[in-house]
């Protein structure tokens, strides 16, 4: 250990002495004046920390740990992994069972559109891998100067240079000197925000607006269009309806590529496999992360679709072998943990379950929460929920800053035993339960996010 850190410290102070946290203020953090928790065990919908306190993980930790915690067959399949191949390597022709098994399952699932998967590790390369295949599939066709990607604000892509320059996230950007030069953003389709309009003419303004962005910038320099299926990190907003339509049509139109960013999507968090099927969406390049382990092993996966994969056929004789690649992409273990984690969310119909549930979580806390005029909508698909809370009266308009509501709901509902994640764009807090989620749970967070409501009500 370092000579400036003295022996015999707590965990929570070995912390702060130690480790740079993402998403954290460091320097509150490093003094001891901000918020820790040591999370020690996880057992089904439940975290348990250094304390022995157990709290429901109404987030899934980011949004992934969609079987439950402490699935002894994601463990088993892991520790049988290890034991028989605990890694190799998928370039050069190298390959290996668990590699070809998942590659091909993804395949399945996604249906006849996609034709390849490219491994990686986490959402943020995956969205970067995206990035080199639609300037690679341009430069294949002729195009060099179709490579500007647009991206929405207020959309989550990642934090890496590119991927965080997709992000549409000032925090992700200021300090950074982000986003990177070929990077655009356009309207992020929050009807509750959309002034007076109805939610499908405000849709058309979104597609408009996209539109006005590819011409302004001129559509012989636009490769792609990233986004997820509905806003996540951003606030938990689905789609208003008819977006995808509208959005799919102006793509067509610039021969712009889709790219859709299914990293919290998938993998029956919106209610089906993808969210994809919930919105009828038709992506040229997916990208899946998360779900697609439940968070029990680090993994990615691109899928490529027929556009790309006929450039990326043609390019090879061109430009020779594919310079791209990680050494832990398609790593055995995680793959393992992936077939095994799939196996249980189709066993277990966790999709099915997480829009039945879903449902009820969404109705119960619109019942409970109906009383307090602060809240002005409750939202979400699948076991996606978000509260926003407003200012009383019209025109619409935010609470005071100096209130941090949702950072105090969030708070207060730690205290009440479930985890619920302050989103700053405004004031919202929002849920992503594990899939397993039963109505006995769900009424608990209900029970819990009203209490924690009613008293940061009280406290105005
Ligand atoms: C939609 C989306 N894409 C990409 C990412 C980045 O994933 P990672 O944190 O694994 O790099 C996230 C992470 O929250 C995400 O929500």
């Amino acid at each position: 250990m370092s000579e400036t850190i003295p022996a015999h410290l707590s965990l929570e102070e070995l912390d702060r002495q130690t480790l740079l946290h993402p998403l954290t203020h460091v320097s509150r953090y490093a003094s001891g004046n901000s918020p820790q928790r040591v999370v020690e065990r996880g057992e089904g919908v439940r975290v348990i920390d250094s304390h022995g306190r157990s709290v429901i993980d109404g987030f899934s930790g980011l949004y992934c740990v969609n079987v439950g915690y402490g699935r002894e067959e994601i463990v088993t399949a892991m520790a049988e992994q290890a034991r028989t191949l605990a890694y190799y390597h998928v370039f050069a022709g190298a390959t290996h069972p668990q590699a070809i098994a998942l590659g091909a399952r993804l395949l399945e699932m996604a249906g006849p559109r996609m034709k390849r998967v490219f491994f990686g590790l986490s959402g943020s390369d995956a969205n970067e891998t995206q990035v080199k295949l639609v300037w690679y599939y341009n430069n294949v066709r002729g195009l060099p100067k179709k490579k500007k990607i647009i991206a929405r604000h207020r959309a989550y892509h990642g934090a890496t240079i590119m991927s965080g320059s997709l992000t549409g996230i000032p925090l992700y950007h200021g300090a950074f000197d982000l986003p990177f030069g070929l990077v655009r953003h356009t309207t992020a389709p929050d009807p509750f925000w959309g002034g007076d309009m109805d939610p499908a003419r405000f849709a058309q303004q979104c597609a408009d607006d996209l539109d006005a962005l590819i011409r302004a910038e001129g559509p012989e320099t636009v490769g792609a269009f990233i986004a997820e299926p509905m806003i996540g990190t951003g606030g938990i907003v689905p789609p208003p309806p008819g977006y995808w339509a509208l959005v799919q049509e102006v793509l067509r139109q610039h021969d712009v590529l889709l790219i859709l960013d299914e990293v919290i999507t998938a993998f029956g968090r919106t209610g089906a496999m993808f969210g994809s099927d919930v919105w009828g969406i038709e992506p040229d390049l997916v990208s899946l992360a998360k779900g697609l382990t439940s968070g029990y092993a680090p993994l990615s996966a691109v899928l490529v679709g027929e556009r790309v994969w006929e450039a990326l056929k043609e390019g090879s004789d061109r430009h020779g072998i594919l310079g791209h690649g990680f050494t832990w992409s398609a790593h055995p273990v995680c793959a393992a943990v992936a077939m095994a984690n799939l196996d249980i969310i189709e066993r277990e119909g966790l999709a099915a379950n997480a829009r039945e549930v879903g449902a009820f979580l969404r109705a119960g806390l619109a019942a409970r929460l109906a009383k307090h005029s602060i809240v002005g909508e409750i939202r979400g698909e699948g076991l996606l929920a978000a509260v926003e809370f407003v200012a009383e009266g019209a025109p619409r308009r935010h609470l005071p800053k100096e209130w941090a509501f949702s950072s105090r709901v969030s708070a207060l509902c730690l205290e009440e035993g479930v985890l619920a994640r302050p989103i700053p764009f405004g004031d919202i807090i929002g849920l992503a339960p594990p899939l397993i989620l039963n109505r006995e749970d769900a009424a608990l967070i209900i029970d819990m996010v009203g209490r924690a409501v009613d008293r940061a009500v009280s406290e105005h």
